[in-house]
């Protein structure tokens, strides 16, 4: 990253390098990991258009008010927030989308590096040749095998925990924008590969079919819910990621199409991911809606089968927990350029500090998939579900909804205007009625329609509790 004298922490050198540090945060274990795994517990087709409809009509305009936010206060999260609602003679409250965010980011690295860390592992597995012509009852329960083992969970989540505070502390160096141009590319060419043997696995018409039916029948609000959470998940946004890399955004870059292209990139790997991985489902009669495990069942089939399969494999995991750890990365950015800015503290002491209370914290996530599995913290959620759930659906979403308004209602119209390069006009009515009022009020009708019966649930549990 090219010093500028903008934002202390350094300028992208161009909107070419945003782009890729974008969609470096953006791409990662949502895409692959996620997507195909909630597609699977949600019953395909219909999941999968609402996802994209959240997407297009949600995530993109949200995105683009992050990123303009943070080109506009050129600070952290945090301290952009405050600085903005002070010259738009705003309350300071609007800082809270800061701090829920550095909150939120913490609780998903926590679970974020556990799944890294499957990653690692499978580089290790598929490489050792382990699933040549494997069976799907192989596959299933080599990876069983490995979860109920927490020790080998915890080593492969701290190898990933201290890989990322390592690079963090150091500063986004030159090193890993040069890896983002080369291994995103190889990735998809990858995920390519791997959707050629879906196809001609003999699973391809019912994958697609799975994907893509539309089975309304099948949706309930929850639905809605899950999807909208994905969508920000998936698209880093709701939690400051978007707001402190748009700080190091170059003032003539344009904004709404620097966003479409990073969207667009996020959803064709999603969308591929899933491609390949449902195929394989079916051709090997395994379960759709297993849960977590899906792609480290599925995947090391196709390893198992493909020539060469285990150096694809190996390739394979190692772009994953690449594409994992660029994610990781920009998790932390909210927190680390608060801590920098407001404390004049080394980054390096930061990093340290924050990774092991997270690292600490992920061991609730860990322990949720063998000895704690059954130890609910609300309803059927584990620590991992818990976590997964508040973090996802609820606090991302809410991050969202209020960045979206303080960008289109609280933020002065000249502002606005200079950021996104629009001229009072059509395109600007449409983007104020699209990111000002269908994206917020499309969460907020989603948040109520599902999370109160989840809160009347709960108050009665409650009740019930006190009475007996
Ligand atoms: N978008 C990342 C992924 O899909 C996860 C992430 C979420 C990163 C929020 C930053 C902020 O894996």
């Amino acid at each position: 990253m090219a010093l500028g004298s903008d934002s202390r922490h350094g300028m992208w050198s161009s909107r070419w390098l945003f782009v890729l540090a974008a969609a470096g945060s953006a791409v990662g274990l949502g895409n692959i990991w996620k997507f195909p795994y909630i597609t699977g517990e949600n019953g395909g087709g219909a999941f999968v258009l609402i996802y994209l409809v959240c997407v297009a009509l949600v995530g993109i305009p949200i995105m683009m008010s992050e990123v303009m936010i943070g080109r506009q206060g050129r600070s952290s999260p945090i301290h952009t927030m405050r600085k903005l609602a002070d010259k738009a003679k705003r309350s300071r409250k609007w800082t809270f989308i800061g701090w829920m965010g550095v909150l939120a980011g913490f609780i998903i690295l926590s679970y974020y590096a556990v799944i890294a860390g499957w990653a690692l592992k499978y580089i290790w597995i598929t490489g050792s040749g382990s699933f040549q012509q494997a069976t799907p009852e192989l596959a299933t329960s080599t990876f069983n095998d490995f979860l109920a083992d927490p020790w080998q969970l915890i080593f492969f989540q701290t190898v990933f925990m201290a890989a990322t505070i390592w690079i963090v502390g150091k500063g986004v160096s030159k090193g890993l924008e040069t890896a983002i141009r080369w291994f995103m590319p190889l990735l998809f060419i990858l995920l390519i590969v791997l959707l050629g043997y879906s196809i001609n696995s003999g699973g391809f018409a019912q994958g697609w079919a799975f994907m893509f039916d539309l089975k309304f029948d099948q949706v309930t609000p929850e639905t809605w819910l899950i999807a909208l959470g994905q969508a920000f998940f998936t698209l880093s946004l709701g939690m400051g990621t978007m707001m402190a890399y748009g700080a190091y955004v170059p003032d003539n870059a344009n904004i709404g199409s620097t966003v479409v292209t990073i969207a667009l990139l996020d959803t064709v790997v999603a969308v591929s991911a899933g491609l390949a991985i449902f195929p394989i489902v079916f051709a090997n009669g395994l379960e759709a809606g297993q849960g977590p495990g899906l792609m480290f069942v599925t995947l090391p089939l196709a390893f198992g089968q493909l020539p060469l399969g285990a150096v694809f494999g190996t390739v394979f995991f190692v772009l994953v927990s690449f594409a994992a750890i660029t994610s990781a990365i920009s998790l932390t950015e909210p927190a680390l350029a608060y801590l920098v800015e407001e404390y004049n503290a080394k980054r390096k002491r930061v990093a340290i500090s924050l990774g092991v209370m997270c690292w600490a914290l992920g061991l609730g996530t860990v322990l949720s998939f063998n000895i704690w599995s059954e130890f609910y913290v609300v309803g059927d959620l584990n620590i991992f579900g818990f976590l997964d759930y508040l973090s996802q659906n609820v606090m991302l979403p809410l991050g969202g909804l209020l960045i979206a308004v303080f960008a289109v209602w609280a933020l002065p119209a000249a502002v606005r205007e200079k950021q996104l390069g629009l001229r009072p006009g059509v395109v600007s009515i449409f983007w104020k009625i699209v990111g000002g009022i269908v994206a917020p009020l499309g969460v907020l009708a989603v948040f109520v329609y599902t999370l109160l019966p989840v809160f009347q649930r709960l108050v009665e549990m409650g009740a019930s509790m006190l009475a007996s």
